[in-house]
């Protein structure tokens, strides 16, 4: 854990990520007491901004108390508000020279020289909410620049963690020249949702769910991520990545991982063993689209920031095997896309039809993790209608988190990451050997996908606001998943 004086660094403190998702984070767990009291935070980034445009931005994100909260909540709101830019500061430099990560240390020091240190030591987090062009030559600065005289410093790196195996090794191998695994801590927000923290617990602490958590009894999986907007002005970023990159390889094969690996021993990573049971995706177990415009919602292409032309996927199903004796044959469907029918998150697992028998034509039990939004376990399941006649009915066993839960505050991903990567706590983050079998399983198709084989395949359109391509269905029930018509 670390004591006494902190400093965290955010890196890239005037862009996107650090306006939406850091500092709302940082501020949350700060609000709440959970980060050192003698924190402070520094912002670096390129753009010349004065400290109070700064402070401005810092904050536009961080969403007030609710309307109904009483007079003394949002008091105390406005007082941590209020002290939370006190600590902080900012400095504009540059990412290629020492100069900037020379004032940074300049000014980290003048922190920890007027707090008196207690003995402690400071300690310096470097928060890199950057792009991947300048991952490494940052790294490499701070290595040299800023790491001298810190107690404990650590890095805190996000995705894209390069383009391919190849691209990713490169990147890895250069930033481990300067950061130790120990220090350095690989954000994939998806392993810090709260439902997904939930996986280990489920499957572990409850005898049923483990007990049939096998090729026996399971047909089908089905992962799935809808988002209901388009790329809306970051098509220069996602087409150069396409959905595959930007969430099936990281957030959704993590998912899988945890929903599939063996009984950790501790609460530490397992998961890397049994992704080394899957081997690459083969063209013929993938569906891609990519969404048209539909009534006055734009095309994919219709984004000025989108190359002309481009045939970048906006939506991927993928299907991938484990080829171990738990999951032999089963397969895990992952669907991914852009530009959808709604926001959901959820992972389906349908079990195998009932021996027939007495009774016929009974729907599949289903168990359903909903990661977001409003997260939710359900079970699909058949009972006798109520009444006179021995009639099957589908039914509910239904636990929605709201309503059970009523008063919990579930984190946000980032809030639990960034704890944890306080605390030194690097259960929750991608470890390195991960990353790799990660790109392993991916690579093949993402360059099938790029062109490098030949010609690149084209993705299927699709209105934006539906299904996905029209195929879907078709392309779902290949593996065995029988639709039954209750939700
Ligand atoms: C990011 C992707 O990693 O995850 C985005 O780059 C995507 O394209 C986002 O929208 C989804 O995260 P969440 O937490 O909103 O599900």
């Amino acid at each position: 854990e670390l004591k006494g004086e902190t400093i965290i660094v955010v890196l890239g403190a005037s862009g996107d990520l650090a306006k939406k998702k850091t500092f709302p984070a940082l501020f949350g767990l700060y609000k709440e007491g959970y980060l050192p009291e003698d924190l402070s935070i520094i912002g670096y980034a390129r753009s010349k901004l004065s400290d109070e445009e700064f402070k401005d931005r810092q904050i536009g994100h961080i969403k007030g108390p609710t309307d109904d909260a009483s007079a003394e909540e949002k008091s105390d709101h406005d007082a941590k508000l209020k002290k939370f830019q006190e600590i902080s500061s900012y400095i504009s430099g540059a990412y290629d020279n020492d100069e900037g990560f020379q004032a940074l240390t300049k000014a980290m020091e003048e922190i920890e020289g007027k707090r008196q240190s207690k003995g402690n030591g400071p300690n310096r987090i470097f928060y890199m909410a950057l792009p991947p062009s300048v991952f490494t030559v940052v790294a490499t600065n701070l290595k040299k620049n800023c790491y001298e005289g810190a107690k404990d410093a650590r890095i805190v790196i996000e995705k894209p963690f390069g383009k391919d195996l190849e691209s990713c090794r490169e990147m890895m191998t250069a930033l481990k020249s300067q950061w130790s695994e120990e220090e350095t801590y690989r954000i994939d927000h998806y392993l810090g949702k709260e439902m997904v923290k939930n996986l280990l617990l489920l499957r572990f602490g409850n005898l049923w769910i483990e007990s049939s958590w096998n090729k026996n009894f399971i047909s089908n999986v089905q992962i799935t991520f809808k988002e209901p907007f388009g790329t809306e002005g970051r098509g220069g970023y996602f087409d150069e990545f396409g959905i595959i990159r930007d969430v099936c390889q990281n957030h959704l094969l993590q998912t899988l991982s945890i929903l599939t690996m063996e009984r950790p021993v501790s609460f530490s990573a397992e998961d890397v063993k049994v992704l080394r049971c899957i081997p690459a995706i083969q063209k013929k177990d993938t569906l891609l689209g990519q969404y048209v415009a539909s009534g006055d919602k734009p095309g994919y292409l219709d984004d000025d920031t989108v190359p002309k032309g481009s045939v970048c996927p906006t939506f991927a199903a993928l299907t991938l095997f484990i080829n171990n004796p738990r999951w032999e044959g089963v397969p895990f469907i992952m669907k991914a896309g852009k530009a959808l029918n709604e926001a959901k998150v959820e992972v389906r697992i349908q079990y195998k039809d009932v021996t027939p028998g007495i009774f016929s034509d009974i729907p599949r039990n289903e168990l359903v993790l909903r990661i977001q939004p409003d997260e939710a376990i359900y079970m699909k399941m058949n009972a006798k209608t109520p009444g006179l006649l021995t009639r099957a009915i589908p039914i509910e066993l239904d636990l929605s988190y709201k309503r059970r839960f009523e008063r919990a505050k579930i984190p946000e991903a980032y809030e639990s990451l960034i704890l944890d990567a306080f605390k030194g706590d690097h259960s929750n983050f991608v470890r390195n050997d991960e990353l790799d079998v990660a790109w392993e399983i991916f690579t093949p198709i993402l360059h099938w996908i790029d062109g490098k084989d030949g010609e690149a395949p084209k993705p299927e359109p699709y209105p934006y606001g539906s299904r996905g391509p029209e195929r879907l269905d078709e392309f779902i029930n290949e593996y065995g998943f029988k639709r039954s018509n209750t939700g």
